[in-house]
């Protein structure tokens, strides 16, 4: 049995390791994977393939449980806003024991949209805005 918190909404969730759905983002039993299956939002936008940093999360407690860090998911750390000693890429790190993390603030659209999230899959190339078409 492995225990998440995700804050700062607080929200615990528990599961048997191995267990859970894969839900087709991120690494099998990522915390991305964990945060789908629980219906916490958690922005992604390129679909858990270590491509983006809209994943990131600052590890509160637990760290030890999460998988090494990789080199890719270390060069692509490396870009993120608010980096910490602490950070991981969600989509990259797979539970294995109890762990905190925190949401940082950049990432928690949700809040402030009640509960929908951003879908970048169809953002459009600036070039290509209207009234932006030269
Ligand atoms: S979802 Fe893009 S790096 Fe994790």
């Amino acid at each position: 049995m492995a225990k998440v918190t995700f804050l700062p909404a607080n929200v615990l969730v528990e599961f048997e390791l191995g267990q859970l759905p894969y839900r087709h983002h991120g690494k099998p039993g990522s915390l991305l994977d964990v945060a789908l299956n629980f219906g916490i939002p958690l922005e992604h936008a390129c679909g858990g393939n270590c491509a983006c940093t809209t994943c990131h999360v600052i590890v509160r407690q637990g760290e030890d449980n999460l998988s090494e860090i990789e080199e890719d998911e270390a060069d692509r750390l490396d870009l993120a806003a608010g980096l910490t000693l602490h950070s991981r890429l969600a989509c990259q790190s797979v539970v294995r024991g109890d762990v905190v993390v925190e949401i940082p603030s950049w990432n928690r659209n949700w809040v402030r949209e009640a509960g929908g999230s951003i879908n970048l899959g169809e953002a459009v190339p600036a070039g290509r805005r209207p009234g932006n078409e030269f």
